[in-house]
């Protein structure tokens, strides 16, 4: 975007360039499970006060390679980090050294002079082998050590390692309301811009709500979609075939307690929302600040008999919430195609700056017909796998558990790439995954929205060549050859 664009959109639409910047990521907060439902404030004053993304992917459905995507606009062919341990780039040596010094927060601060502040979780794998200290880009930091929890955590706070017990007080998406409100009072609309994001637990597992919020949801069921518990999908990949389907009577139960319980969790979310909200209000700052609130990755309860994860090709687990309110931004409901990888551009474009991603800005014209890219590598079990299920046999499985009828919700060969493409006439998904079937999952959304019926193998041969044609080059795709 050149000079002329940035100043005819700033008159245009008082789109205010150096603007303040929030970014709030839920961790494995869906959309398709009607997972903003708890979500009254954050839908009423960032939703409907602006952009509201109602076809928003993840260019990976798990934690640390989507956050890798987010903090950098690269899909995970770029950026390395392919799943959630070190050895597979999450808050590794190479992520340290070659992506880290270029996330948005670098470029705001080192470039712009904004100041940067983080609270929550980071990279899953941040703080586990001791290592406190604070990546390039942070002012404040704030950030917790290892993967999500509620209570009884630590945070390396300035890159000192603080732990926190489980008192009311310490609940952590309290401690990161408290920690952003204090922020937010020490600042000042005539001076330097600033970015925060506020990366909160919920609902991600153990689904461990505030105490003033249990039992809030306490007779709220899972939601039963058309593909929920279905029988054996015989033309579903090889982990969905592998049983039981459809998951044992008793389990059902825990699948109501789960959804019900993420509700709850979502509460305290809801809560920092409108504690930010207040605290820019009283600060004077509303009017001068962005706010976008995403999700990391969606979540499945029970879809084609899986019991509760990520890490699946499904709309429930691709598709997560994304709006945008801020200065310029009138409220609509927007239908374009966008991805995880397009929040860098946003970013950036805000705060002024120019640099080369696999993704667009948000807030400039969206293309209407566009093809994302979904890229998974499925994990194995790490160490000696002790379920007590069958399966513990087999270390290419993982998460599997007796609790929900030992159906595992991962393998090594659950390793895919999809592309997904929204317009106005097209609406579908095609994946080919890694396995020794190289097994082919296609649908067709707009006349099957609950992707019971794989049209991989039945779609004529030159159509199938197409779609494998453009995945191949999504698949390697860079910077601006990703938006063709
Ligand atoms: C963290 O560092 C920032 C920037 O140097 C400083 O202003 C802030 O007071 C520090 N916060 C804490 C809790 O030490
Ligand atoms: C926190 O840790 C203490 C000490 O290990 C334990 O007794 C308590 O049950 C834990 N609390 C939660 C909510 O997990
Ligand atoms: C925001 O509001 C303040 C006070 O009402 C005003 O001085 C300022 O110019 C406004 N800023 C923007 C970007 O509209
Ligand atoms: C993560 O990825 C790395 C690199 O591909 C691989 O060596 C490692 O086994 C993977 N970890 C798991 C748990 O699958």
């Amino acid at each position: 975007m050149n000079v002329i664009t940035i100043l005819s959109l700033i008159f245009s639409t008082k789109f205010v360039l150096g603007a303040n910047i929030i970014l709030i990521i839920a961790d494995d907060l869906d959309l398709v499970l009607d997972g903003m439902i708890p979500l009254q404030n954050t839908r009423n004053l960032i939703g409907n006060k602006g952009m509201n993304f109602q076809n928003c992917f993840v260019a990976s459905p798990i934690c640390c390679p989507n956050r890798a995507s987010i903090l950098t606009g690269k899909y995970q062919h770029n950026h390395y980090v392919v799943n959630n341990s070190i050895s597979g780039g999450c808050y590794s040596q190479q992520w340290k050294t070659t992506f880290e010094p270029n996330t948005f927060a670098s470029q705001l601060k080192n470039k712009m002079g904004y100041t940067t502040f983080y609270a929550g979780k980071y990279m899953n794998q941040y703080g586990v082998n001791r290592d406190f200290s604070v990546p390039p880009g942070w002012d404040w930091w704030a950030a917790l050590v290892g993967n999500s929890k509620y209570y009884n955590y630590s945070l390396s706070i300035n890159g000192t390692q603080y732990a926190f017990r489980d008192r009311d007080t310490d609940y952590l998406t309290d401690s990161i309301s408290r920690m952003a409100a204090n922020f937010i009072k020490t600042r000042r609309s005539d001076e330097n811009p600033f970015l925060m994001v506020l990366a909160p637990p919920a609902p991600h597992a153990p689904f461990t709500p505030a105490t003033r919020h249990n039992d809030r949801y306490k007779d709220t069921k899972a939601k039963k979609t058309g593909n929920f518990n279905t029988p054996m999908q015989k033309d579903k990949h090889w982990l969905i075939r592998m049983g039981p389907s459809p998951l044992p009577e008793s389990i059902l139960p825990r699948l109501d307690e789960v959804y019900r319980r993420r509700f709850e969790t979502l509460l305290a979310v809801d809560e920092l929302v409108l504690n930010v909200h207040k605290s820019l209000t009283n600060a004077n700052l509303l009017n001068n600040t962005y706010i976008i609130f995403t999700s990391d990755n969606g979540y499945h309860i029970g879809q084609f008999s899986m019991s509760i994860d990520k890490r699946q090709p499904y709309e429930t687990d691709i598709r997560v919430p994304l709006m945008i309110r801020g200065p310029g931004i009138s409220p609509k409901t927007v239908i374009a195609p966008v991805s995880s990888v397009d929040l860098y551009a946003t970013i950036l474009m805000i705060a002024g700056i120019e640099a080369p991603s696999d993704g667009t800005s948000l807030i400039d014209t969206l293309p209407l017909d566009r093809t994302l890219l979904i890229e998974y590598r499925g994990e194995h079990s790490v160490g000696l796998p002790s379920s007590g299920c069958p399966t513990d046999a087999d270390p290419n499985l993982q998460s599997c558990s007796k609790f929900y009828g030992c159906k595992c919700q991962d393998v090594a060969n659950n390793t895919y790439a999809c592309i997904r493409r929204v317009s106005k006439k097209y609406n579908n998904v095609f994946c080919v995954f890694e396995d020794d079937e190289a097994y082919i999952e296609a649908y067709d959304l707009n006349s099957d929205v609950d992707q019971l019926n794989n049209i991989g193998k039945t779609m004529k041969r030159g159509k199938r060549y197409k779609f494998r044609r453009r995945l191949k080059n999504m698949s390697i795709c860079q910077n601006s050859g990703c938006m063709r």
